[in-house]
């Protein structure tokens, strides 16, 4: 029995919205080994022109777009978004530059399933209206002397409220701009942070299904 669930690869799906590069991340890590026991069965976008989805379909991962204009309705969406998950039999979902509000019965379906990365110290500049360049923006206005990044789970109570699993952290530097601090924090801190936390994650649910 625990030699069948030992082989068993976790079903990863990478939820995106724009570029991609902390889904590039998973994907190479994937694809060299250093994601463990785990594949990425999906990508979900809800955007039909994000970058991530040609990054997806490079590496054979099926992508399926579900956004306002495909499902206006926000009832609808968020059904065809666990409809999505499901299908791909997903054991854990990643939002990785998701820019969209996901619904309450979304995030406590996945409840410990479903980690997120943001690109601060949290709880500092998280939550609504800090999302991408704004983050960088804020903590360059408040005058901060580091920076960073969290890997959390999803909860149902709020906007990057769920608990810190990660953080790393990144001195700002003299003539730090939101462009330059947005490329070095998703460089050396999201990227090797994404790829730890799943791993981490994975882990903590393969624990839980041999005991
Ligand atoms: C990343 O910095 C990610 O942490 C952030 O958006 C960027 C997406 O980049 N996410 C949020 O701000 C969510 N609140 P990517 O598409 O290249 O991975």
């Amino acid at each position: 029995m625990r030699g069948n669930a030992d082989m068993r690869e976790m079903n990863v799906a990478v939820m995106v919205s724009g570029g991609g590069t902390n889904l590039q991340a998973l994907l190479d890590a994937a694809a060299d080994g250093r994601l463990q026991h785990a594949r990425i069965a999906l990508v979900l976008s809800s955007q039909e022109d994000a970058y991530a989805i040609e990054r997806s379909r490079r590496a054979g991962v099926p992508v399926i777009v579900v956004s306002k204009q495909t499902h206006p309705d926000d009832e609808e969406r968020a059904d065809a978004i666990l409809a999505a998950l499901a299908g791909a039999e997903t054991d854990l979902v990643v939002t990785a530059g998701y820019m969209s509000i996901l619904a309450k019965n979304v995030c406590s379906h996945y409840a410990g399933r479903m980690i997120n990365i943001h690109p601060s110290l949290l709880p500092k500049y998280g939550g609504v209206g800090f999302y991408g360049l704004r983050v960088h923006e804020a903590v360059l206005a408040a005058g901060e002397k580091e920076t960073g990044a969290t890997v959390h789970y999803v909860d149902d109570q709020g906007v990057d409220s769920g608990a810190i699993i990660l953080q790393g952290r990144s001195p700002i530097l003299e003539g730090d701009t939101p462009e330059t601090l947005q490329k070095r924090i998703l460089a050396e801190v999201e990227h090797p942070l994404i790829v730890e936390g799943t791993n981490l994650v994975i882990q903590k649910l393969r624990d839980k299904d041999f005991s």
